[in-house]
């Protein structure tokens, strides 16, 4: 190339404003971003550093994004308690862990918890601060969902929804809340779900649940802000685990099949190690999920009326398929 010619290849001057202008335009927003996201990361460094040794209560460990949490935290040097009613599952869980080549590597508890059963859960929380004195990190996790409508629904699953989704995870949170606030210190994840942002059709006792736990989260973080406590909504959209398959029907039996929704969903792991970040950075409230589920939110918030028209049309789909299978 010729010296004359490189001045074909130089931006032309037009070109030149339009950067001039995006740049100024952009900078005032770019910068910021850029240096909230990077002070974001080096408190996330500086907290990796101090998780070895931290005591950790995952519920819903016995499979699915809890059991994802399990390895996540594990290997991350925590002392996990495995919580759920499958003791079985939560053994083979633990012998996984049990199995890797971590270093530190404290041996995981495995505590059979049933969250509907919420006169239990004090006399949980005793024997969970009998085994460790305290617990650094919990994460609300374990739940169920539902298949069918409103008008098909026995109102004992819409209670029994809304008792292990909402209920049990406010019992354990309450219960741990007083040794977490008097140690000043302490994080409570909540694994909410998009359905707790926005609800959709055949999904209403789940969505509630979720809903009333993003609510009961948005005041406790208010509450324990000046504690030192923190508080973390999750909303995942799907994720690859049982959700579906041990899903509730609307007479309360077993749903029992794999949605291809659930099935195409995010993979565990890569979930629990978003969950994992979010605590680290003390992110108060995040939505992880693909591009459909976040217009969804916005559309729900910022336009409602096209989002009840398109949820109608998608209500009557489900409505027309599930006549067409019986
Ligand atoms: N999969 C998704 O698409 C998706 C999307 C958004 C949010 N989420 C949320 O993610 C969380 C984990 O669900 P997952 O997707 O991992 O489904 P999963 O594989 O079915 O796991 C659910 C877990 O919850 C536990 N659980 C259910 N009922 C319980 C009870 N009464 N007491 C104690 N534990 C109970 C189960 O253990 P036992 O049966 O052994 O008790 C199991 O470990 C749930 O809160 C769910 O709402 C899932």
């Amino acid at each position: 190339m010729k010296v004359q010619d490189l001045d074909k290849c130089a931006p032309t001057s037009e070109w030149n404003v339009l950067y001039w202008i995006l740049g100024t335009l952009l900078m005032p927003v770019a910068l910021p971003l850029a240096i909230i996201e990077m002070l974001h990361r080096m408190r996330a460094k500086k907290f990796r550093n101090q998780l070895p040794g931290k005591v950790v209560l995952i519920t819903g460990a016995s499979s699915g994004l809890g059991e994802s949490l399990a390895h996540v935290f594990y290997r991350a040097g925590c002392k996990v308690i495995l919580a759920a009613r499958r003791l079985p599952e939560l053994e083979r869980v633990k012998n996984d862990l049990l199995a890797l080549d971590v270093e530190p590597a404290y041996p995981p508890t495995v505590m059979p918890l049933d969250l509907a059963e919420l006169n239990s859960i004090p006399d949980f929380v005793k024997r969970v601060l009998g085994v460790y004195n305290q617990v650094d990190i919990l994460i609300n996790n374990g739940g169920i969902s539902v298949r069918a409508d409103v008008a098909s629904t026995a109102v004992d699953v819409d209670v029994k929804v809304m008792v292990v989704n909402y209920f049990g995870s406010v019992a354990l949170t309450k219960a741990l809340l007083p040794s977490m606030v008097a140690r000043q210190n302490g994080h409570i994840c909540f694994i909410s779900s998009v359905q707790g942002k926005f609800a959709i059709p055949q999904r209403a006792a789940y969505s509630a649940s979720k809903h009333a736990m993003q609510a009961f989260a948005d005041s406790l973080r208010a509450e324990v802000a000046n504690k030192n406590v923190n508080v973390s909504c999750i909303s995942p959209g799907y994720v690859r685990t049982q959700l579906s398959l041990n899903a509730l029907t609307g007479s309360g039996n077993n749903y029992g099949k794999m949605d291809e929704t659930t099935a195409k969903g995010m993979a565990p792991d890569k979930l629990a190690e978003r969950v994992l970040q979010c605590i680290l950075r003390k992110e108060p409230d995040i939505i992880v999920s693909d591009l459909q589920a976040k217009i969804a939110y916005y559309l729900r918030h910022f336009c409602p009326s096209l989002y009840f028209w398109i949820m109608a049309k998608r209500a009557a789909k489900l409505e027309k398929a599930d006549k067409k299978a019986t």
